[in-house]
């Protein structure tokens, strides 16, 4: 079972904020995402400082894509970005349209889908998603269960790479154990710790520790 690999969400409101939290744990994480939040706010001056500082990361811009994937793949691609994600209730049509202009599009997984849906993706060749426990479902008062640990292990094995994410905690990772998670996204575990490089690292160690190197 391969080592899954740490993503950093910046979901900050600013440019600098981002490039700051980013300047500090952006060696320690393998992929980079510039967020919904930051995204809808600077727009793709967010993506393209992201690429500057970081010439040789992965970079994915979570613009959680309704509509127009081929558009804004192409402007994503354009800003630096190798992935970016589009909404499960987006068309295959969109879908298909964005994977044309962007290395790799990811499917995340909010409200309702079904595994038919699932199917038609793999069989779009859209082989990433991200399961997601929502920020505001878990404000809310929902938590990490045997549900989601079931639906991620039948996404796996119907062929997708499943990122994992959701107001993660260092200790939230071991309820992965076993599971052949392909990258953990952490936003504000990493970014509003007191010390978010040292945040980053407690997260790498749990995944070595757990997957091992
Ligand atoms: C929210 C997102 C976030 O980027 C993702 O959930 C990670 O952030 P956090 O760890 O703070 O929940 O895409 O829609
Ligand atoms: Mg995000």
């Amino acid at each position: 079972m391969a080592k899954p690999n740490l993503q950093i969400a910046c979901d900050h409101s600013d440019l600098p904020s981002a490039l700051k939290a980013v300047k500090a744990v952006g060696d320690v994480v393998d992929i980079i995402e510039a967020g919904t939040i930051f995204i809808l706010q600077v727009g793709d001056i967010g993506v393209k400082s992201l690429r500057a500082l970081f010439p040789d990361k992965l970079i994915v811009a979570d613009t959680k894509c309704a509509d127009a994937g081929g558009t804004v793949a192409k402007n994503c691609a354009d800003a630096g970005a190798d992935w970016m994600t589009v909404i499960c209730s987006a068309t295959i049509p969109t879908m298909k349209a964005a994977a044309k202009e962007i290395k790799e599009v990811q499917v995340e997984l909010y409200g309702n889908w079904t595994y038919e849906d699932a199917q038609r993706w793999l069989d779009a060749g859209i082989s990433q998603a991200i399961y997601h426990q929502s920020r505001d479902a878990l404000l809310a008062g929902e938590t990490w269960g045997e549900r989601d640990l079931e639906r991620v292990k039948k996404l796996i094995d119907m062929g997708f790479r499943v990122s994992v994410t959701g107001g993660l905690a260092v200790d939230t990772l071991k309820l992965f154990e076993g599971i052949d998670v392909y990258t953990f996204i952490t936003g504000r575990g990493i970014t509003e710790a007191p010390d978010p490089r040292q945040a980053a690292l407690d997260f790498r160690n749990e995944i070595i520790r757990i997957w091992g190197e």
